[in-house]
């Protein structure tokens, strides 16, 4: 039976691949790399030079395809069903990539940036196409060095205070309010920089663009000072390589341990 790996690959420095993720990588026959265009090219390679380094050459195969567009300018109660049709568009060209590119017997991967349990669809999508039953596989998951993970250790921090929660989300549900009961949030897919409402609060913000590459960008402070230079630098780094991809942590609060 066709076996595939979903497998995590931390959130850009190779040096965040696990054991287990380099041990997959040598058992796998077929990567299938999901193409978004010129701007995400870097990623693309990123993860090529991650398999040069690790894998045997000419023991595997690499399988390019187009992820398909996403209406991102949906907002609201149009947001889902964008997301919902771009999720079975990956869903087809994922059990087309399963079914003709791999051989009965052989096993594939997907290579997923930072933990595949977070913010990643492969899963789901992988669990779509064996309902549908079209085609048989197994898959087992890899787990990987999450952005968030790699955004607290770059600036020294933990994500909570001393036995408190902390929340991850999304810029889109930031910007509807800062969450009740929890004073430690992480927030990522933030494209209009949401942390932006709160700045007349007392709250710390710990910032980190392409962290674990070349071009890491890290700032962190009281969000009334580093929030309007986060905008300026982002804006710039944006503008310079096209695409951008950044994390932070929102700590209400910040005096206290
Ligand atoms: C689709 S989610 C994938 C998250 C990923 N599974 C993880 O565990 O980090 C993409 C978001 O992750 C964050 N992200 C991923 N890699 C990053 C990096 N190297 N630097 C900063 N943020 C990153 C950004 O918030 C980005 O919008």
């Amino acid at each position: 039976m066709r076996k595939i790996h979903v497998i995590g690959i931390g959130a850009g420095d190779p040096e965040q691949l696990t054991l287990q993720a380099v041990r997959a990588l040598r058992a796998t026959d077929v990567f299938f790399v999901l193409d978004k265009g010129e701007v995400k090219a870097d990623l693309v390679r990123l993860r090529r030079d991650m398999l040069d380094a690790h894998v045997e050459p000419g023991t595997y195969r690499v399988v390019e395809a187009r992820d398909p567009e996403r209406d991102r300018a949906a907002g609201g109660s149009a947001y889902s069903p964008a997301v919902g049709d771009w999720r079975s568009a990956r869903g087809e060209i994922y059990q087309r990539l399963i079914s003709k590119e791999l051989g009965e017997d052989e096993s594939g991967a997907f290579l997923v940036w930072g933990d595949p349990a977070l913010y990643d669809s492969t899963l789901g999508i992988l669990e779509e196409i064996l309902a549908r039953g079209e085609v048989a596989f197994t898959y087992d998951v890899v787990p990987g060095i999450s952005s968030v993970s790699a955004l607290v250790a770059r600036h020294r921090t933990g994500l909570n205070r001393v036995a408190g929660p902390v929340q991850i989300t999304t810029g889109r549900r930031l910007a509807e309010g800062l969450p009740e009961g929890v004073d430690d949030v992480v927030v990522m897919l933030d494209a209009h920089q949401a942390f932006r409402r709160y700045a007349d609060q007392d709250i710390d913000i710990y910032w980190g663009a392409y962290i674990g590459t070349p071009d890491e960008i890290l700032v962190s402070g009281p969000l009334a000072e580093a929030g309007p230079r986060i905008e300026r630098i982002r804006a710039e780094a944006r503008e310079r390589k096209g695409w951008i991809m950044d994390t932070y942590l929102l700590r209400r609060d910040p005096g206290r341990s």
